[in-house]
């Protein structure tokens, strides 16, 4: 865990029962320092992932990624919105989370497969954190041009994407990435567990 940005989420976030740290400490910052990845960070990540619960022990995530200075970094990058390119250019792994609609055993439509591999990506999320390491998920890319540049055929489904680094110094933030540097606050449990029938947020 890197310390100083556990300590910004501990003044910042107000916990209200005894969970793991390393989970309520966790955040997404935006401010990577360029410094690659060893093979063997990314390989941990990857085996967190690894043991993620999945319905019928399909294993339905895929990972795709690259790294800047690769042939293919621009496949990945270019698709990104503007705002997350201003920031992503700082990453040393770009990926794409896809999963598999289709169940490997019976080729039957999986209904669980993006919960499975949200799974996966929290694991892995959890475990880049552990490691000191910026873990950022985003969902501002065109999916098309992602699915064209990255040859995804159509009975796999385009998650999000996730930028790795490791963490840089908010000094060097241009102002408008920076005042949103900090940990968010989330609803209450009651807002979204609660005995019986749906109901509706308010
Ligand atoms: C699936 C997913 C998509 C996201 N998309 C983006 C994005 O496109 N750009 C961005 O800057 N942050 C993105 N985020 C970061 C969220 O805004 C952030 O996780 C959320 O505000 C909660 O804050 P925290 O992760 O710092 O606790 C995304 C996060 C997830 C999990």
């Amino acid at each position: 865990m890197n310390s100083s940005l556990a300590s910004q989420a501990e003044r910042a976030r107000n916990v209200k029962l005894p969970v793991e740290k390393l989970i309520w400490t966790r955040w997404s910052p935006r401010c990577m320092s360029g410094e690659p990845l060893t093979e063997t960070e990314l390989a941990t990540l990857f085996e967190a992932a690894r043991w993620a619960p999945s319905s019928y022990n399909n294993q339905p995530w895929r990972f795709l990624f690259t790294k800047p200075g690769s042939s293919d970094w621009s496949l990945f990058f270019e698709p990104l919105i503007p705002f997350n390119q201003s920031w992503v250019a700082k990453a040393s792994i770009l990926m794409v989370a896809v999963s598999a609609k289709l169940f490997t055993h019976n080729n039957k439509p999986a209904r669980t497969h993006s919960f499975d591999t949200g799974a996966a990506w929290m694991a892995l999320a959890l475990q880049g954190w552990s490691m000191g390491l910026v873990v950022h998920g985003m969902e501002g890319f065109d999916e098309e041009k992602i699915r064209l540049n990255l040859e995804i055929p159509e009975d796999h489904q385009i998650e999000a994407m996730i930028a790795i680094g490791k963490p840089g110094d908010p000094a060097s933030m241009k102002p408008e990435l920076k005042e949103r540097e900090t940990p968010s606050s989330r609803e209450l449990v009651s807002s979204f567990a609660y005995p019986g029938k749906f109901r509706r947020k308010k």
